[in-house]
C-alpha cells in the first residue's frame, strides 16, 4: 500500500477506518477492490480497525428506501460472510452512533463554504448543470450532496483514525477532513488526529462484463453472492454472468492475447502466479472463450463458495444482523460519546453547574 498524504502520527498505534455507502448491492469489482483487502489487511495485522455502513451518505443520492434498507443488509452480511471478525473489528452502523451527526454540525462551523465549493463531486454536478441552457447551477443539488465531505469529516475525526484506505476519488475528501481538523485544532484545542488517505496503487479496477470498468451504474457487474432469487441459485447466478462476458470473435485453437481479454484481467485478481502463468500459456495455445470462461467461473467459485452459506444464513436471519451491529455501535459510542463530550466542551457548550 503506497500513501497519499504523509502522515503525522507515525509512532503510535495505527488506527484504520473506512465506510461503506449503502446504495448497492455488493458485486465481484467491490469483492477485489475494497472488500477482501481491508479484510486481509486486519487478519495480518495488530491495527485497530473500524469499519461502518455510511447509511447517512447513502440517502445523499440514494432516494429508495427499500434499496437503502436492503443494502445495508446486503453490505453488513457480505462482509461478515467474507471473514470480517466483529470481535476484532468495531463493524457499525453510522446511524447508529448519532454523536457522529452532532460532531458534524459543529465541524460545519469551522468549514469554510469556500472548501466546499471545490469539491469535486459538487463541481461535477454543477458542470452537468451549466452544460444546459435555462439551468440554475446548483438545481438538484442538495445540502447534503454540498456537506457531503463534512460529514465524512466528522465520521474519520470521531474516532481519531490515522490511515483511512479509500478509492483514488475519495483524496480529495480526506485532505478536507485535515483541514477542517486544522481550522478547529487551530481555533480552539488539539483535539483532532489527522488522517492519512491510504491508496492501493497495485489495486486494479476489475474489468466488467463489457470491458469497461466493473461498476453498477454500467450494468456489467458479475454479482458477489446473487440476488435471493430462490429459483435461481447464486452459484448459477455468478455462472451466467461469467457466460456473458464480451470476447472477439476468435475461434478455438487461434492464439489469444490475454492481456486483450477481460476473461484473463478477471481471472489474475484471483489466480496464484503459477496459476496465471499457466493460463497465459493456455491463451497462446488457443483456448476457447467458452473454456476460458469456465476455468475462470471456476477459479472464482472456489474463493467465493465457501462464504455462501454465511451469507444465506445472514440475509435470512437478519436479526443476527442487527444484533452484530448493535454490538459493534455500542463500542464506537464508548468512543463517540467521549469525543463528541470534549469537542462541546472545547467550543463552550457544557452544564452551567454541576446538579446532584
Ligand atoms: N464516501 C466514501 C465512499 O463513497 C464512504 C465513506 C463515508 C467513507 N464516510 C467515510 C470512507 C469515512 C472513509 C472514511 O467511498
Amino acid at each position: 500500500m503506497s500513501e497519499s498524504i504523509s502522515s503525522s502520527t507515525l509512532n503510535s498505534v495505527k488506527r484504520i477506518l473506512t465506510g461503506i455507502t449503502t446504495s448497492g448491492i455488493p458485486h465481484l469489482g467491490n469483492y477485489v477492490g475494497a472488500i477482501r483487502p481491508a479484510i486481509q489487511s486486519i487478519h495480518n495485522s495488530d491495527d485497530e480497525a473500524f469499519f461502518f455502513l455510511a447509511d447517512y451518505h447513502g440517502i445523499i443520492k440514494c432516494h429508495d428506501p427499500a434499496l437503502i434498507h436492503e443494502s445495508t443488509k446486503a453490505i453488513a452480511a457480505t462482509w461478515l460472510a467474507c471473514g470480517l471478525d466483529p470481535e476484532r473489528v468495531t463493524f457499525y452502523r453510522q446511524s447508529d452512533v448519532p454523536e457522529i451527526a452532532e460532531l458534524a454540525w459543529i465541524l460545519n462551523c469551522s468549514c469554510a463554504k469556500g472548501l466546499m465549493n471545490r469539491a469535486h463531486a459538487y463541481k461535477a454536478s454543477v458542470d452537468i448543470n451549466n452544460e444546459k441552457t435555462d439551468v440554475d447551477p446548483d438545481q438538484g443539488i442538495t445540502m447534503g450532496l454540498f456537506g457531503y465531505p463534512v460529514l465524512m469529516a466528522a465520521d474519520i475525526l470521531m474516532f481519531d483514525a490515522t490511515h483511512v484506505p479509500v478509492g483514488r476519488d475519495q483524496i480529495q475528501h480526506i485532505e478536507m477532513a485535515r483541514d477542517i481538523a486544522g481550522t478547529f485544532n487551530h481555533r480552539y484545542k488539539p483535539l483532532f488526529t489527522m488522517p492519512t488517505a491510504v491508496v492501493d496503487d497495485d489495486m486494479p479496477l476489475l474489468t466488467g462484463l463489457d470491458g469497461r470498468k466493473m461498476s453498477k451504474s454500467y450494468g456489467n457487474t458479475i454479482p458477489l453472492f446473487g440476488d435471493s432469487n430462490p429459483q435461481v441459485s447464486a452459484e448459477k447466478q455468478m455462472h451466467k454472468a461469467i457466460m456473458k462476458i464480451v470476447t472477439n470473435s476468435q475461434l478455438p485453437a487461434e492464439p489469444k492475447d490475454p492481456d486483450d481479454s477481460t476473461i484473463f484481467e478477471i481471472y489474475k485478481a484471483f489466480a496464484t502466479p503459477a496459476e496465471i502463468a499457466e493460463m497465459r500459456a493456455q491463451f497462446a495455445a488457443g483456448i476457447g472463450w467458452g473454456d476460458a470462461k469456465q476455468a475462470l467461473f471456476e477459479k472464482i467459485n472456489a474463493e467465493i463458495a465457501p462464504f455462501r452459506e454465511r451469507y444465506e444464513h445472514l440475509m435470512a436471519n437478519p436479526k443476527e444482523l442487527e444484533e452484530i451491529l448493535q454490538m459493534g455501535a455500542e463500542k464506537a459510542r464508548r468512543h463517540s460519546r467521549k469525543q463528541l463530550d470534549k469537542a462541546r466542551r472545547a467550543i463552550g457548550i457544557r452544564p452551567l453547574a454541576k446538579l446532584k
